[in-house]
C-alpha cells in the first residue's frame, strides 16, 4: 500500500522545518539578553535632573585610567624623547621626507587631516584614513584591522612599508646609527645600538605619553555639574539611552574595541576594503572595522577608515539613516529619527570629549656628524 503524496509532503516538511528553524538561530541566547537590553536602553526616558543625579553612567563611561605600560618597554624620560625624535625625523624614510609626524601631526590632533594619506614617494592615496595617534596607548589592538598587537610592533610597520615610509631596515639602521648624538642615546637608553626593534620601543613609549587629559565630560562625571551645558547632557543622555551609541563606544576610552561593519560606502582608491576579514579570515567580518575612541573627536577630521565624513554633523546624519547598508552590515544601527535640535545636542556632546594635550615641543633634530 502506497503512502499518499499528500501524507509524505506533510510528513516531510514536519520533520524539515523543525530542523531548519534549530539551524536558523541567528543570535545565541547571550545576544538575545544583550538586545534586549539594549531595546531597553534606547526606551529609557533620562531627564537632565536624574542624569546630574546619577554616580555612575550607563556603558561605563567614565574617566580614563593611568596608561598602561607593559614591563617589558619602561617609560623613562631619555626613552620618550628619543622616541619623540624618531616620531619626527624624515630619516627614519627612505628618501629622507616621510616622518611619522607627516602623516600623524600634532598640529592636525596627529592625522593629516586628509581622506586618505598621500603615501611615499609619488604621493599616491593610500587605502586607509590615517587616524590619530592620541590615546592609542588604551588600544587593545593597532590599525583599523587590529592587525597589529602592540604599538611597539606597529611603529616598526610604517617604516618599512613601501608605501608608507618605505626604509630599507639595514640601510635606515645604518643611516640611523651613523648620527653621533642617537648612537648616543640608545647605548643611553638600550645599552645598545639602533636596531628596528628598539626604535619601535622608543617610538611607542613616546606615544604612551600622547594622551587626553580632563574633559568637561570627565570634568562632569567627577562631579562638577556644571562642566557640560544642558546642550552636551541632552546629547549625553541620546548617546546612552535613544540613539544607543554606548553599544559600541562604551567604557572609559569610548571603545568596546570590537571590530563592526557599518555598511559604509567605500571610498579612494580601493575597490573593496575586507577590513578586519583579511586579519581573521573569519566571513561575519568582511568590511567590519575597529571601533575608534571618541577622546579628542572634534580634533581629528575627516572621519571612519574611509575619511569620508568631513564634520561630526555628517557622522551624526549617517548614523541618524541607521548607518549605511551591504551584506554584511552590524543589525545594532537603526534609523535614530533626530530632530535637528537632537543631532545638534550629540554633536555638541562629542565636543565635550575634547581634553588637552602634552604641550609637545618640536625635538632638535640630531645632526649627521
Ligand atoms: C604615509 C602616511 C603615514 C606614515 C608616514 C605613518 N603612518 Fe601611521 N598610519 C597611517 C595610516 C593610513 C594608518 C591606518 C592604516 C590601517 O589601519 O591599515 C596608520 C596607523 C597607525 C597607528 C594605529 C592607530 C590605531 O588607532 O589603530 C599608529 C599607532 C601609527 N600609525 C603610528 C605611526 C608611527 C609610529 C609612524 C612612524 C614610524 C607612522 N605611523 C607613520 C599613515 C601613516
Ligand atoms: C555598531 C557599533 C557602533 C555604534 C552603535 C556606533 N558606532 Fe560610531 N563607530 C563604530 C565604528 C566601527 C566606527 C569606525 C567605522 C569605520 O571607519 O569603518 C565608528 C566611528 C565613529 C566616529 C568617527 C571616529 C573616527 O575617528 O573617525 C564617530 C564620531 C562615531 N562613530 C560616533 C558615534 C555616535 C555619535 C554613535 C551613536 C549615534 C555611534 N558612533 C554609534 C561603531 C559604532
Amino acid at each position: 500500500m502506497s503512502i499518499p503524496r499528500w501524507v509524505r509532503r506533510v510528513t516531510c516538511a514536519a520533520v524539515v522545518f523543525p530542523i531548519l528553524v534549530s539551524m536558523w538561530n541567528p543570535s545565541p541566547a547571550g545576544a538575545a539578553d544583550q538586545d534586549q537590553k539594549v531595546q531597553k536602553a534606547r526606551r529609557t526616558l533620562i531627564t537632565i535632573a536624574t542624569l546630574d543625579q546619577m554616580t555612575s553612567l550607563p556603558g561605563e563611561l567614565g574617566p580614563l585610567p593611568a596608561v598602561p605600560i607593559p614591563m617589558t618597554n619602561l617609560q623613562t624620560p631619555a626613552k620618550v624623547e628619543l622616541g619623540k625624535e624618531l616620531f619626527f625625523d624624515p630619516r627614519l624614510s627612505g628618501n629622507d621626507h616621510w616622518a611619522c609626524s607627516t602623516c600623524h601631526n600634532p598640529s592636525f590632533g596627529y592625522t593629516d587631516n586628509l581622506p586618505r594619506s598621500l603615501g611615499f614617494g609619488d604621493e599616491k592615496e593610500l587605502g586607509r584614513h590615517s587616524p590619530t595617534i592620541i590615546n592609542v596607548a588604551y588600544n587593545s589592538a593597532q590599525f583599523w584591522d587590529g592587525r597589529a598587537a602592540t604599538m611597539e610592533e606597529q611603529a616598526m610597520g610604517p617604516i618599512v612599508a613601501a608605501r608608507e615610509m618605505n626604509s630599507d631596515p639595514q640601510v635606515m639602521i645604518k643611516k640611523i646609527s651613523g648620527i653621533p648624538a642617537y648612537t648616543e642615546q640608545f647605548k643611553q637608553v638600550f645599552g645598545e645600538e639602533p636596531t628596528l626593534k628598539n626604535i619601535g620601543m622608543a617610538i611607542a613609549a613616546f606615544e604612551r605619553t600622547v594622551v587626553t587629559g580632563e574633559s568637561a565630560f570627565d570634568r562632569y562625571i567627577k562631579g562638577d555639574k556644571q562642566a557640560l551645558n544642558d546642550q552636551q547632557k541632552r546629547g549625553l543622555i541620546l548617546f546612552v539611552s535613544r540613539a544607543a551609541c554606548t553599544q559600541c563606544h562604551k567604557g572609559a576610552n569610548f571603545t568596546d574595541s570590537s571590530f563592526q561593519n557599518l555598511g559604509l560606502p567605500q571610498s579612494g582608491p580601493l575597490k573593496e576594503d575586507l577590513g578586519r576579514y583579511n586579519v581573521t579570515k573569519d566571513p561575519n567580518d568582511k568590511g567590519a572595522f575597529k571601533v575608534p575612541s571618541l577622546r579628542n573627536i572634534e580634533m581629528t577630521a575627516p572621519y571612519m577608515h574611509t575619511g569620508a565624513f568631513k564634520t561630526l554633523e555628517e557622522v551624526v546624519e549617517f548614523y541618524n539613516q541607521g548607518g549605511g547598508s551591504g551584506p554584511n552590515k552590524t543589525p545594532k544601527l537603526l534609523p535614530l529619527n533626530l530632530t535637528d535640535g537632537e543631532k545638534k545636542d550629540l554633536v555638541a556632546f562629542l565636543k565635550g570629549l575634547t581634553g588637552p594635550l602634552p604641550q609637545v615641543m618640536l625635538p632638535q633634530l640630531p645632526p649627521r656628524s
